[in-house]
């Protein structure tokens, strides 16, 4: 039997695809990093008849039980995507004893606790580096290079798609719909773009990002979610000529033991280094009370971006086979109560139209007000003569969520309130202590 470490596909399509093709033309440098050679032994797709560049037809398999049968496969290397029938066969591949890399946000932000523990139980490793960011470097440095620091906050773009149409939005003042048009034209946005546009994504990848950086047990439903379909090229507008730029955030911190994790489109200060993350690409910065700030930038998908992590992970599981390493053990992840949004503090951005007419900021600030929620800046934008309306854009101090859902739903309510346009919060520090 050949002394190569074996390498098995769960999933053979664009990242599959990446990663053969890397192991194809970097074998020899891998074979150097490891001190042996990697094998691709089996590679799992549902349709084994149609040829797939690099790997030899005899390879393919429909069945999962070929791998798991495989006494040469080592490592097994998950690249499906979805929930089911993925996280079944990483269990299957971890009871088994093979450990096992992933790229699947999904399984690991909603199962990753019990799949570790199975790991652990097991003797076995499960790696995950390409499940959040691509290519960008996240969880290893979570992992390893942060540990020293308490983590006070994780605040990223994760997100592709989004930060493709709202990038968009800012530059081109172009609509919603048009500029969703555009990413699915591009290939940017799937046809059914609601995993994205709703922050379902996200929320996958900031609850894997939180559970590492707060060392507790954080799921996706912990998340709170606001899509980017409300915004208008007016809030870009309005948001630009106060400073801001708006991008889908997901930000996670602990406030007096508590979880708050957020994926909202929010404004940030233009000078701040996220809000220069254009396009495509996908940043993190993480601050810790030793590093301060560190931010990761880089493509956050892309066959090849993603075969790098992937690899990282397969490579790193090969070291420790030849060196005969065993591996670490799982780290229990306390439960954690996460804030609602009615206890989330934030300064806000809040979008009017009202009737244009004297008295209606007074009667505006009043409801603020008497909820507790001072006011920073307002700013008349916009009057429609024709329509008799003119647009208020206010800007507060930090309030808590309730009190401005208790004001707004006052100021909604008002006769000469058109409309309450759009509330997004404005990014700045964490709650009170
Ligand atoms: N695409 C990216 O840039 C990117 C970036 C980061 C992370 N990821 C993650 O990487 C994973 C793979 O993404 P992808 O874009 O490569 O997906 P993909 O192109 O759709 O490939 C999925 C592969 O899995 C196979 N497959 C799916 N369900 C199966 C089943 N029930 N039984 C057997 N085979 C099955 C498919 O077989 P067939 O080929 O026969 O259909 C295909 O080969 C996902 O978890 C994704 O979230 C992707």
């Amino acid at each position: 039997m050949s002394d190569a470490i074996g390498v098995s596909l769960l999933g053979a399509g664009n990242v599959g695809g990446g990663v053969v093709a890397a192991l194809t033309r970097g074998g020899e440098r891998y074979a150097h990093h490891v001190g042996r050679t990697l094998e691709l032994r089996r590679a799992l797709v549902r349709d084994a008849s149609r040829p797939r560049e690099g790997i030899a037809p005899h390879l393919l398999t429909q069945d999962v039980a070929d791998i798991l049968a495989d006494d040469g496969t080592h490592i097994v290397v998950e690249l499906m995507g979805n929930e089911e029938p993925a996280r079944e066969y990483i269990a299957m591949a971890l009871r088994s004893g093979r450990h096992v890399v992933t790229a699947n946000k999904e399984v690991m932000a909603k199962c990753g606790t019990e799949l570790l523990a199975l790991a652990a139980e097991h003797g076995v490793r499960l790696l995950y580096e390409a499940s959040v960011g691509g290519g960008i470097p996240t969880i290893s440095p979570l992992q390893r290079d942060l540990l020293a620091n308490e983590i006070t906050a994780v605040t990223a773009i994760i997100n592709g798609t989004t930060n493709y149409m709202l990038t968009e939005m800012a530059q081109r003042g172009a609509g919603y719909e048009d500029v969703l048009r555009d990413a699915q034209q591009l290939g940017y946005a799937e046809p059914d773009p609601t995993a994205d546009v709703e922050g379902i994504d996200a929320s996958y990848k900031l609850a894997i990002l939180c559970s590492l950086a707060f060392h507790v047990a954080v799921t996706p439903d912990d998340v709170s979610r606001q899509g980017i379909a409300r915004l208008s090229a007016r809030d870009f507008l309005y948001a630009s000529e106060l400073g801001y730029t708006i991008k889908l955030l997901a930000s996670g911190r602990m406030e007096v033991g508590e979880l708050v994790a957020t994926v909202q489109p929010t404004l940030i200060a233009k000078d701040e280094p996220l809000a220069k993350v254009d396009g495509v690409l996908n940043a993190v910065q993480i601050e810790g009370d030793l590093v301060g700030r560190v931010l990761f930038e880089g493509p956050g998908a892309g066959p090849a971006a993603t075969a790098s992590a992937v690899l990282a992970d397969v490579l790193d599981v090969a070291r420790d086979l030849v060196a005969g390493r065993t591996s670490p053990v799982a780290l229990a992840r306390p439960a954690v109560r996460v804030r609602p949004p009615a206890e989330h503090h934030s300064r806000y951005y809040l979008r009017v139209t009202v009737s244009d007419q004297a008295g209606v900021l007074a009667k505006i600030a009043g409801a603020l007000g008497d909820n507790g929620v001072s006011i920073a800046s307002m700013v008349q934008f916009e009057a429609d003569v024709d329509a008799g309306t003119a647009e208020l854009v206010f800007t507060t101090h930090r309030a808590q969520g309730g009190s401005l859902a208790t004001a707004i739903t006052q100021v909604a309510a008002m006769e000469v309130v058109r409309e309450v346009g759009n509330v997004l919060p404005i990014d700045g520090q964490g709650g009170p202590r």
